[in-house]
């Protein structure tokens, strides 16, 4: 008798996902799976969740109700403690980069290797200049983050989220703020991270551009629901008003 397959579960499984902030609902019932090794993109205009959401996928924040399982564990009711060996499989790329300005950027990126337990100096060492040559910043780890330019910062911060292996990366608007040469090396650095380190990967993004070059999946997002979820070309095809407006805005350079 032959055995019926079994899947592993996806990597992100999301399921009815409400959340309400300052007496607004912000989510209104969001459902999605994010499969192992792919990669994610969120759309969707200013105040649409995006940031909420992303916040979701490593408990920093907890639904209101609704499931989020990583690797089949839900980890919505799971206490702080249990969290952090799940937060160590996810990195975290901030809207803002969130570097440490009082520390070089060797040190900024040691951070979390030190607070996961890594004593060896010369491993920690290693894993600096190993990280910072794939972010394209070799031998950058004596400067301070204050002299380094915004794209530059991206990296450090994209260095520092993937010092500790992660096997999923989180990036909130990655590209935002870079001019159009940085925006595309930033969004060509996510894809190289992905092929070479099969992260999985979720993009909230209001580039369309970086969108098509990346997106295995896309979510489109607008006041909370899920308008769109599918490949990027079905997104295209959509006759959805909030998504039509979306992409003629983007067209005329205006999102
Ligand atoms: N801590 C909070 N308290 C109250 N309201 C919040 C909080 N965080 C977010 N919101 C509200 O939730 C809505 C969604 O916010 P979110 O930051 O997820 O938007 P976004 O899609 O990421 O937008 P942007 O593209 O501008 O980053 C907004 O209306 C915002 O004002
Ligand atoms: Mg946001």
């Amino acid at each position: 008798m032959s055995h019926p397959e079994k899947k592993p579960p996806p990597f992100f499984r999301i399921r009815d996902l409400r959340q309400t902030l300052g007496g607004h609902p912000v989510l209104r019932g969001v459902s999605f799976d994010v499969t192992g090794g792919e990669t994610t993109v969120i759309l969707g205009g200013s105040g649409a969740g995006k940031s909420v959401l992303l916040k979701h996928l490593n408990g920093l924040m907890r639904p209101l109700s609704g499931s989020v399982a990583v690797n089949g564990t839900d980890i919505s009711m799971l206490p702080e403690r249990a969290l952090t060996p799940i937060r160590r499989q996810i990195g975290v790329l901030f809207q803002d980069g969130a570097l440490f300005d009082s520390l070089s950027v060797g040190e900024n990126i040691a951070f979390p290797l030190r607070e996961a337990g890594e004593r060896v100096e010369s491993r920690i060492r290693d894993r600096v200049d190993e990280v910072l040559e794939l972010v394209g910043l070799k031998g950058q780890h004596r400067k301070m983050p204050d002299t380094l330019s915004g794209g530059m910062r991206k990296r450090v911060s994209l260095a520092r989220a993937i010092a500790g292996r992660p096997d999923c990366m989180l990036y909130d608007e990655p590209t935002a703020g870079l001019d159009p040469i940085l925006s595309e090396s930033i969004t060509k650095l996510i894809g190289e991270m992905k092929k070479e380190l099969r992260l999985t990967s979720v993009v909230v993004t209001h580039n369309l551009g970086a969108m098509r070059f990346l997106a295995d999946q896309v979510i489109f997002l607008k006041n909370g629901e899920v308008h769109y979820c599918g490949p990027p070309a079905g997104l295209d095809a959509s006759d959805d008003p909030a998504i039509r407006e979306f992409i003629s805005a983007d067209a005329m350079g205006r999102t």
